[in-house]
């Protein structure tokens, strides 16, 4: 028997007869986990084990957290008791099933995630807010934005969401919250970054794009992208089209090289373009340079 049968077992148990919405809900976090692991090449199993076990202790005593959670955590919980329930399933998981932190971590931090989490503790977190059983509109919203393939902007709009709520209630976010708001709101901008850039090759009619993924190997930035155009004047129009584009975007370039000449780079920071007159990449050979990093080819 899987640990994630062993799981699912577990929380049948507990729920069954007695919680039968709840229960519904975890089958409903484990789909959406187990979709959103397979689409994003995150162990499986881990993120079902999570999902089953993360609102375990949803319906304990706030007094069991006594010799379970440290004082700092009691006193964290006692002022966000919703927390209480996360520590404790946490707990629960350790107890009945195993000792990998990573599991552990995603059940701990299931309710609004933490700054710089994992993907498997985001996948948590995203996937307990947007499956299919929630029917609020702002979960249906980052349900759909999920769908679409934009995994930091449901998780921004899903905080975003949370935090709104919060204070209408005139209750306090919680810090961290907000420190895991903004660090998903750059990361979601970088996604639009990387849609600017396509648009603006696309304007030029750009053909042969393909986005390299640097981030294993380069501290300098996470994508490379190259493209091919015909003439030194595409080129230049490209350039024109993505300074007023960014700039109204709010992004900024680190630097141009190249001008009107036949390979111009554009360095964005996080995402760096290469824009080659058609025989001046092959001349060069660059896409040999990138043969082993990650790729995607991007449809002209
Ligand atoms: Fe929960
Ligand atoms: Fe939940």
């Amino acid at each position: 028997m899987q640990l994630s049968d062993k799981a699912k077992k577990l929380v049948e148990e507990k729920y069954n007869g007695l919680h039968e919405k709840r229960l519904k809900h975890v089958f409903g976090v484990a789909k959406m986990a187990e979709f959103l692991a397979t689409k994003y090449g995150v162990d499986k199993e881990k993120a079902l084990v999570a999902a089953y076990m993360h609102d375990y202790a949803k319906y304990d005593d706030p007094s069991e957290a006594i010799g379970k959670l440290d004082d700092k955590e009691i006193e964290e919980c006692e002022k966000y008791p919703f927390l209480y329930h996360a520590y404790l399933s946490a707990e629960a998981y350790l107890d009945l099933l195993g000792n990998d932190m990573e599991i552990y971590n995603a059940i701990k931090y299931h309710v609004f995630g933490r700054p710089h989490m994992s993907k498997l503790e985001a996948i948590i977190m995203i996937a307990d807010f947007t499956e299919e059983n929630r029917e609020y509109e702002a979960c249906i919203d980052c349900r759909n934005i999920l769908l679409n393939g934009e995994f930091e902007k449901a998780i921004y709009k899903s905080l975003e969401y949370t935090i709104n709520h919060c204070k209408e209630k005139g209750e306090e976010p919680h810090p961290k919250q907000l420190l895991v708001l903004e660090e998903y709101k750059k990361k979601a901008l970088k996604l639009s970054l990387e849609k600017i850039i396509y648009y603006n090759l696309g304007k030029v009619k750009a053909t042969n794009i393909i986005a390299y993924d640097t981030k294993e190997k380069s501290p300098f930035y996470d994508k490379l992208i190259i493209a091919s155009v015909d003439s030194v004047r595409q080129c230049s129009a490209i350039i024109r089209y993505l300074v007023d584009d960014l700039a109204l975007n709010d992004y900024k370039i680190r630097s141009i090289e190249g001008k009107d000449t036949p390979w111009v780079l554009v360095d964005c920071y996080d995402i760096v373009l290469s824009i080659f007159q058609r025989d001046e990449r092959s001349h060069y050979d660059i896409d040999k340079i990138y043969m082993d990093y990650p790729k995607k080819v991007i449809e002209d």
